[in-house]
């Protein structure tokens, strides 16, 4: 039996999304009391889904596929041009190996001992010598040292801040209209140059990184007819590893908020627990507003719950709304770290960085990652250094992408422990 899918009408809605951020797929899920319902976006209608089950269908590789899914403006700032995310089948299973490939134990550990040296080099240097810090900015400067050491991207010592700054223009800009828009743009195709170079570089035995590392594993990486990628692939891949782990300082930013709100939660982690601080971290991951959606199109004429799906239709998750819905969370609008102690650990209700599965899905490669990175933060906030927070608007946007607080975490008196 078919039945006609809640429906908003009117030409274009695309402005209203850029209006309503986070809650424009929450918005329409009130008024319409649904989990589908249809829109128009980008002159086009498209279907959003929001809830753990509409994410089990979502991610059903039968049903949805990631070809021509992102906007054209996005993969100019975002994402890149031919990147894993845009394939599909095979294709995406062996590309997404060569990302998956590099999360071993050793490799994770490895990361989490540059992030605790980063931190320990940081906080001695605002000892010091800073009057006052702004959290975000920091972090983001630490993490792209991270993210260069372990990636095996050599960058010298003056050429830092700059980075950080282009890399942090990328995701920032991500959602923006005008003069931002462009500025994430010329960022993208400034690191892109650079790293084209770099693994031209590689190949031709100029820069000699260790075997171990992306920039050597991805510059060499073979397809599945046994050819190099095009330099420019292999370039916006190397960016799909350094741009995400300096993106990680957006929840640093909100990891800190949390850390100044919640001060009995703060005392559970004074023992540095492993289990408090996993906790924790879920916590801010669920919490806090990141990434607002994902997007794909319909592989093939498929009915869900009556409601036809069109082959070609753009549809998107919303993963924000999700891993806040009342159906699968209780009091959501709570922060609250304990619920993860009896969370069944589905692939589909707790959905920041994507669900389902790593290799054959979309999931986010680097989440064990930034799982980490954010334990070595909070444990370092918590138990390694202590500071005050001056007077400042904490405050955070539901509706800029992505969000943080205002005054981006202003931090003084900073001294090591
Ligand atoms: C994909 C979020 C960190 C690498 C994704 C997706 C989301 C996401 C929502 C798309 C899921 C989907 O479309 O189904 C985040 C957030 C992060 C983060 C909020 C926190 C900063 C990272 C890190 C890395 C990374 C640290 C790399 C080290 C990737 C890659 C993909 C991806 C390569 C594409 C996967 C695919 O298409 O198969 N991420 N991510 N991300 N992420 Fe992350």
């Amino acid at each position: 039996e078919h039945q006609s899918m809640p429906k908003e009408g009117g030409l274009d809605h695309s402005l209203k999304l850029l209006k309503e951020g986070y809650q424009f797929i929450l918005n329409r899920r009130h008024t319409f009391q649904s989990n589908v319902f249809e829109t128009k976006l980008l002159a086009e209608k498209a279907i959003c889904l929001t809830g753990k089950e509409a994410a089990k269908v979502f991610y059903d590789n039968d049903k949805f596929t990631r070809v021509g899914a992102a906007p054209k403006r996005v993969q100019k700032t975002l994402f890149g041009e031919g990147g894993v995310q845009g394939l599909d089948g095979e294709e995406h299973h062996h590309r997404k190996q060569m990302f998956m490939s590099l999360m071993t134990k050793d490799s994770l550990q490895e990361v989490i001992e540059l992030t605790q040296n980063e931190w320990s080099e940081a906080t001695a240097k605002w000892e010091l010598e800073a009057d006052k810090i702004v959290l975000y900015d920091e972090a983001k400067k630490i993490l792209t040292q991270v993210a260069c050491k372990w990636t095996g991207v050599p960058v010298k010592e003056g050429e830092l801040d700059q980075l950080a700054e282009e890399l942090g223009e990328m995701f920032e800009t991500a959602a923006a209209l005008g003069p931002s828009h462009w500025k994430g743009r010329r960022a993208r195709s400034k690191i892109e140059d650079w790293m084209e170079e770099l693994v031209q570089k590689v190949r031709d035995e100029e820069v000699n990184p260790p075997k171990d590392k992306a920039l050597y594993t991805f510059s060499f990486h073979r397809d599945l007819e046994g050819n190099l990628l095009p330099k420019e692939v292999a370039a916006v891949e190397l960016i799909n590893l350094l741009r995400p782990i300096v993106a990680i300082s957006v929840y640093i930013g909100f990891t800190a908020l949390a850390v100044h709100q919640y001060p009995e939660e703060v005392e559970k982690l004074k023992s540095n627990d492993d289990d408090h601080l996993q906790r924790f971290v879920q916590e801010v991951r669920r919490f806090y507003p990141f990434f607002p959606f994902t997007a794909a199109r319909v592989r093939d004429d498929f009915t869900w719950e009556g409601y036809e799906f069109k082959e070609g239709t753009m549809t998107l998750l919303d993963l924000y709304g999700t891993n806040h819905h009342p159906e699968d969370w209780e009091n959501p609008d709570r922060f609250d770290p304990d619920r993860f102690k009896t969370w069944d650990g589905s692939p589909f209700d707790f959905i920041p960085q994507g669900g389902g599965e790593f290799d054959i899905g979309h999931r986010c490669a680097g989440e064990w990652i930034t799982i980490d990175i954010m334990k070595v933060s909070l444990s370092h906030l918590v138990n390694q250094m202590t500071y005050d927070m001056p007077e400042q608007d904490l405050a955070f946007s539901m509706t800029d992408i992505p969000s943080l607080p205002k005054s981006k975490i202003v931090m003084d008196h900073i001294k090591r422990v």
